[in-house]
């Protein structure tokens, strides 16, 4: 009841939806420093066995939350280009993306700039960098990435047009851009729409749903017990609602097609 008055609050607030997010993040890279928790996504499991991954045994624990990241930058060859994450969080997904798909640039850019300073000094890797600012006011010169990645993080936005907007702006010609989020079910074909209209041409789109879902069930424990361990009593609820474990309102959500998650590979002409 409160969740679904919070969610139409956001929609119908878009400054207040950007402002309570902020807030929640902020608050959360304040009070949880520790580097076990690198990532904020609900995950991916592949439909096909022969897209699961091979991963080094350190990150064998973010398995679903990697998928993820994989899923959307492994649509197109990264090797060498210069690759922005709009939305980094805790920085877990430009970490894996540089390490694994080996651009030879990775700028990862969030609103909060505790979760940033948490990435610096997490993160000592060549080539891999970390910068406050806002996805509806890129820091970044035109024309200036081969790709730009974005996972679970334009939810939260108060302008989905002026985020696109400044997607194109930053990106090269042919550039891309790598997208994957969701939407409760009758905002779906807003958000289709925007994307239509962001004079980037659409290359492929995915309803994920199900391959988040499967994602969730499958991490669950994982993620309980993260919760418990990192968690105070007081917030394990709230917390639980935040990651997605079953039972969470999102995690019915997704299951009952209340919400649907996609992934989309645009380019810009
Ligand atoms: C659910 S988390 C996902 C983080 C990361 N992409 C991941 O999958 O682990 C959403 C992230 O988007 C960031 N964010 C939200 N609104 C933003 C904005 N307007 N500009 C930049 N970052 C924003 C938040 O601070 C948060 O780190």
């Amino acid at each position: 009841m409160l969740a679904k008055l919070y969610t139409d609050m956001c929609h119908v607030f878009p400054k207040f939806r950007k402002t309570t997010r902020k807030q929640m993040y902020q608050f959360m890279a304040k009070y949880y420093q520790k580097r076990d928790w690198s990532f904020m996504n609900y995950g991916y499991a592949p439909e096909d066995a022969t897209e699961v991954l091979t991963l080094n045994s350190e990150d064998e624990i973010n398995r679903y939350c990697i998928q993820l990241y994989h899923h959307v930058a492994n649509a197109v060859e990264l090797r060498g280009m210069k690759v922005l994450e709009v939305g980094s969080g805790r920085g877990g997904g430009a970490d894996y993306i540089k390490r694994y798909l080996g651009p030879a640039r990775m700028i990862g850019v969030d609103f909060s700039d505790k979760a940033v300073n948490l990435c610096k000094k997490y993160y000592c890797v060549d080539g891999l960098s970390f910068v406050p600012g806002d996805a509806e006011h890129l820091p970044f010169d035109d024309d200036s990435f081969d790709a730009v990645v974005n996972v679970e993080s334009s939810h939260c936005y108060g302008s989905m047009a002026a985020f696109l907007a400044q997607v194109r702006r930053v990106l090269k010609p042919g550039g891309h851009f790598l997208f994957a989020d969701f939407r409760p079910r009758e905002q779906i074909d807003e958000m289709d729409e925007q994307i239509e209209r962001s004079e980037m041409q659409q290359i492929k789109q995915k309803n994920i749903t199900l391959n988040v879902v499967e994602a969730l069930d499958a991490d669950h424990e994982r993620r309980i017990a993260h919760i418990r361990r990192g968690a105070p009593k007081l917030l394990g609820k709230l917390m639980q609602e935040f990651a997605g474990t079953k039972g969470a309102g999102i995690y019915k959500g997704f299951q009952s097609g209340a919400f649907v998650y996609k992934s989309f590979v645009l380019q810009k002409a």
